[in-house]
C-alpha cells in the first residue's frame, strides 16, 4: 500500500509546493537494507552522575564500528572508549545548516540518576547535542527501572526519565526516535540487541518506547549477530501476505526455518510466499478446535523456538449494531485461538527451552477504538495474555512479549474510509503509517537470542502514535 502524499511531498515539485503553502513534510524513513551499513558515523555519548553503563556500552559500541564522541557531560567515556578500542573524540556541535560531522545517534547514560535534583547533565547534553542530530537519527536514553530502584526520590528521578524521553521523540521530528531502556542492575551485559535495534534502521517507526532488560541466571546461546536465527524454526501465523508475510521474511533473512500458517483459502499465496522463502506452508485455519493438536503434530519432533500469533481480522461496527457472530469471531481468532495454540505447544514441549512467543496486539488495544469493541477486547486480551504468562515461561527460559502496531499500510488499512485513514496515518511523530517491516523487524529484535532478558512487555511500532499515548 502506498502514500501518495508522502510521496508528493518528497518529489522536487511537491517539496516546493508543500513549503510555500506550509504543509507538513514527512521525511521518508531509512529502513535497513542487507546491501547498506547497517551502523555508521557518529554517536554524542553523554551521561549524569556516576553512569553504571558506559563500560558495556563502550564494547558494543566498538562492536558495531560506530565512532563515540564524548560530550562534557561523560568525561569517562574517551579513556573507556580506547581501552575498547571505539574511535573516540570529543562532541562539536554542527553548525546550522552544515550537514558535516552530523550525528547519527544521541545516546545517554542516567543509569546513575539518583535524585530530581541531578537532572543537569540530562537537560544540558540534549540541549547542546540535538541539532547535530541528523534525520532519521536515534535518540537512546539508558535508566534503571524505577520500580527496582532502591530509594523513592530514585525511582521518582528515574520514572521522569519517560515524559522527557517521549517529549524529545514528539519535537525532533525528521524521521528521528527517541527510546528508553530501563537496564535492571545485573543486567548490563544483555542490552546490546536492544542496543543495535533502536540505532538501527530496523527500528525506523518505533518512537517514544520504553524496553525493560532484565537480568537472567543462564546463559545466552552462542549466534552469530548477521544470522542470529540461525538453526532456529519459527511458526508465523496469518503469513500468507500483509504484515505477516513480512515477518516471515525477516525472520528467514535472520536464517530461521520459517512455517507458515494461514486459512485454507489463502493456500496459494501462501504456498508462494513459503516458496520464496524455502520455509513450509500449513494451510490451517487457527480457529478450527482440531488445529491446535494438528500444528503440535505438523511441527514433529523438531519442535519450534519462535511462534509469532499474528493472524487476526476485524469486524467493526458499533456495539449496538454488532452481531454475536461478529463478537464471537473476532475474539476467538485474535485470541482465543492463541491461548489454545500455546497450550498445546507448551504441554507437549512443542515450544522448545529458550523460546520466543510474540503476539501480534494493536493500539487499539491500548486505547480503545470506537466501532472496535470486540477488536480492541482481543487485543488488550494479548496483552494481559503476555503479562499473565511471562513470570510462568520464565522457568524454561521462554520470553513471551507483544508488538502493538499503530497504522500500518496494510490490505486491512486500506479498506478504511479516507477521512479516518488519512488521521490515522499522520496522527503520530513520523507523520506517515508505518510499514509492515518495521513490524516485522521489532518482531525479529524480540525474537533473537539476545533479547532473553526482555519478556511480558508490550513494545509499540506505530511511530509514536497520538493514539492511546
Ligand atoms: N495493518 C495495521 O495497521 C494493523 C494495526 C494493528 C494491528 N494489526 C494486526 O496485525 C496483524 C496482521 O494484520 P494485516 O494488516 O497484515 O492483516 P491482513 O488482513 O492483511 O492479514 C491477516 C492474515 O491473517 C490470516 N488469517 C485471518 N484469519 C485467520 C485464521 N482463522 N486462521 C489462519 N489465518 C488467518 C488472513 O488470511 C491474512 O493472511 C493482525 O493481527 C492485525 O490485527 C494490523
Amino acid at each position: 500500500m502506498t502514500d501518495a502524499y508522502l510521496n508528493f511531498v518528497n518529489s522536487p515539485f511537491g517539496a516546493r509546493l508543500a513549503s510555500s503553502l506550509g504543509l507538513p513534510k514527512p521525511e521518508v524513513l531509512r529502513r535497513y537494507r542487507a546491501d547498506q551499513p547497517e551502523f555508521e558515523g557518529l554517536i554524542a555519548v553523554g551521561a549524569g552522575p556516576q553512569p553504571r553503563m558506559l563500560e558495556a556500552l563502550a564494547g558494543m559500541i566498538a562492536r558495531t564500528g560506530m565512532t563515540g564522541v564524548a560530550h562534557e557531560s561523560a568525561g569517562l567515556w574517551i579513556p573507556l572508549a580506547q581501552r575498547h578500542g571505539v574511535m573516540t573524540g570529543r562532541f562539536e556541535p554542527v553548525a546550522s545548516g552544515s550537514s558535516q560531522g552530523r550525528m547519527s545517534a544521541l545516546l545517554f547514560d542516567a543509569s546513575g540518576i539518583e535524585d530530581v535534583t541531578q537532572f543537569d547533565t540530562l537537560y544540558a547534553f540534549f540541549h547542546d547535542a540535538l541539532r547535530s542530530l541528523d534525520k532519521c537519527g536515534r535518540m537512546v536514553v539508558f535508566g534503571r527501572p524505577p520500580e527496582a530502584c532502591a530509594t523513592t526520590r530514585q525511582w521518582t528521578a528515574q520514572r521522569a526519565l519517560e515524559g522527557f524521553t517521549r517529549s524529545l521523540g514528539k519535537e525532533a521530528r525528521r524521521g528521528i526516535t527517541s527510546n528508553l531502556i530501563h537496564v535492571a542492575p545485573g543486567a548490563e551485559a544483555l542490552t546490546e540487541a536492544t542496543l543495535r535495534f533502536f540505532l538501527s534502521p530496523r527500528s525506523a517507526y518505533v518512537s517514544g518506547q520504553v524496553v525493560r532488560i532484565d537480568a537472567v541466571t543462564h546463559a545466552l546461546p552462542v549466534f552469530d549477530w548477521k544470522q542470529p536465527l540461525a538453526g532456529r524454526r519459527a511458526l508465523v501465523t496469518g503469513a500468507a501476505r500483509g504484515i505477516g508475510a513480512s515477518i516471515a521474511g525477516v525472520l528467514a533473512a535472520e536464517g530461521a526455518r520459517v512455517i507458515g500458517v494461514d486459512i485454507p483459502s489463502a493456500k496459494e499465496a501462501l504456498d508462494q510466499t513459503m516458496r520464496a522463502l524455502n520455509g513450509t506452508a500449513l494451510a490451517f485455519d487457527i480457529a478450527a478446535p482440531e488445529t491446535p493438536a494438528q500444528l503440535a503434530a505438523a511441527l514433529d519432533e523438531n519442535g519450534v523456538d519462535i511462534v509469532v500469533h499474528n493472524a487476526g481480522v476485524t469486524k467493526d461496527k458499533t456495539l449496538a449494531k454488532m452481531t454475536e457472530a461478529a463478537w464471537r469471531s473476532v475474539i476467538d481468532i485474535n485470541l482465543a485461538a492463541q491461548e489454545r495454540i500455546d497450550d498445546a505447544l507448551l504441554e507437549a514441549g512443542t515450544l522448545r527451552h529458550g523460546g520466543r512467543i510474540i503476539g501480534v496486539s494493536s493500539i487499539s488495544g491500548i486505547a480503545g477504538n470506537a466501532g472496535q469493541s470486540n477488536y480492541a477486547t482481543s487485543k488488550a486480551g494479548v496483552i494481559g495474555r503476555v503479562q499473565s504468562m511471562a513470570p510462568h515461561l520464565r522457568e524454561r527460559h521462554i520470553t513471551i512479549n507483544a508488538v502493538a502496531p499503530g497504522f500500518i499500510e496494510t490490505q486491512m488499512t486500506a479498506k478504511i474510509p479516507f477521512a479516518i485513514r488519512e488521521a490515522g496515518r499522520r496522527m503520530n511523530s513520523m507523520s506517515q503509517g508505518g510499514q509492515p517491516v518495521d513490524v516485522a523487524q521489532t518482531i525479529a529484535w524480540l525474537a533473537h537470542p539476545g533479547s532473553a532478558g526482555i519478556t511480558g512487555q508490550v513494545v509499540r511500532v506505530c511511530g509514536q502514535s497520538l493514539i492511546g499515548a
